[in-house]
């Protein structure tokens, strides 16, 4: 077993990089255009100083807390990413699977390759979460929102950062699109599952033909009109766009630039994180993905306001290296790595971890 000694996320990475086939590994990898976002998401992190406290007994952590009304052991998920049995066979599956040891909450891609039926029936008791794009046919749309629904789903995730497709160089060079074993599985016979690059990117040819883009704040009411599901808005980086969904009534939100596969050279999630959460309060649940790839970075986001953060890309590593056992690895790790940091800086609970504890290095400098 190559990953039996493997300590921390980055070598699930390398690991993978070796072992995907070139135009997979540039999908799952890319950011958009420079891939300055995709870069700024985990420097941002380093960037940011924790302050410890010392003598505090640290013997016992208490790492729970409350999801829109669940309550979970640990404040880590895994984002949605699409595709997944580009990494390993079970794909979707496997991910899930190993999200249901840790208890924690998994969130579906639209664009899976394995449907959310199958995805519920292999994790029933798992907290699942659905990830929407709005299609152009609100047929489809409505079809997948009931699906989810009806297969169990808690939550529909709306992606708000991807009405058009952000370009990924490598995807454009590789004529990226999925083999023929592999479909779209969520959209079986109700519109194309399966896409070609024929010209440049296969996927971006697909999102920027069917998804649509006239898509706003009524859509938002709509939604919440068509389904029971609380919605989770992905994508939020602007204290304003997240004061329209306080005000809005909307539940929970995501800060996030999708990896850095978007909107190039727009925030780090880390750096956008602290305007949205003051400007929510309590109104709304505010989650962060992007660039989480220690321990520290996770202690980071929680004292920055936080609820919970999500991984992508790690999660994808450890279905690239090793299926559902390289999940549950990738997630130990970051479990481990977060509660040593706790510990190390006197935090007992998630609560003791506050915004004071983080200071940007450039505060050092003065
Ligand atoms: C994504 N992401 C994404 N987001 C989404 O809402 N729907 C999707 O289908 C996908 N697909 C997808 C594929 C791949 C290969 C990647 C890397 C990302 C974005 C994803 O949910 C998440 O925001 C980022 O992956 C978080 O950044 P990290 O953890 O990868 O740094």
């Amino acid at each position: 077993e190559q990953i039996a000694n493997f300590c921390c996320v980055d070598e699930f990475e390398q690991l993978a990089k070796n072992k995907l086939p070139k135009n997979w590994l540039d999908y799952y990898a890319s950011g958009s255009c420079s891939e300055t976002t995709l870069r700024l998401n985990k420097s941002a992190f380093l960037k940011l100083r924790i302050k410890p406290r010392m003598l505090r007994d640290v013997s016992k952590l208490e790492c729970s807390t409350r999801i829109l009304g669940n309550k979970i052991p640990i404040p880590i998920g895994v984002s949605p990413t699409a595709m997944q049995k580009l990494a390993c066979p079970e794909g979707e599956i496997a991910n899930v699977k190993a999200v249901a040891s840790t208890k924690s909450i998994y969130i579906l891609s639209t664009l899976s390759t394995t449907s959310i039926e199958d995805v519920a029936a292999a994790a029933p008791d798992t907290i699942k979460w659905f990830q929407l794009y709005i299609y152009k046919d609100r047929e489809i749309t409505r079809n997948l929102v009931s699906r989810a629904e009806r297969a169990g789903f808690q939550a529909l995730v709306l992606t708000v950062d991807a009405s058009v497709f952000g370009k990924r160089y490598a995807d454009c060079r590789n004529k990226f699109s999925l083999p023929p074993h592999l479909e779209l599985a969520n959209l079986k016979g109700i519109s194309s599952s399966t896409f070609e690059g024929s010209e440049g990117s296969g996927l971006q040819s697909y999102v920027n033909s069917l998804f649509d883009p006239t898509i706003t704040w009524d859509d938002v009411k709509w939604l919440k009109s068509i389904t029971k599901m609380p919605l989770v808005l992905k994508g939020i980086l602007t204290a304003e766009d997240a004061k329209i969904a306080a005000d809005m009534g909307v539940p929970a939100i995501m800060v996030s630039n999708h990896g850095g596969r978007q909107l190039d050279t727009c925030p780090a999630s880390i750096e956008a994180l602290p305007e949205i959460v003051k400007a929510v309060g309590d109104r709304c649940e505010v989650y962060l993905d992007g660039g989480i790839r220690y321990g520290t970075d996770i202690f980071k986001a929680i004292a920055l306001g936080a609820k919970m953060v999500f991984v992508g890309r790690p999660a994808v590593w450890g279905l690239s290296c090793a299926g559902e056992e390289g999940v549950k690895k990738v997630l130990k790790i970051l479990r481990e790595e977060f509660q040593e940091a706790m510990a190390l800086s006197g935090c007992v609970e998630l609560s003791d971890i506050k915004k004071d504890m983080i200071v940007h290095e450039d505060s050092y400098a003065k």
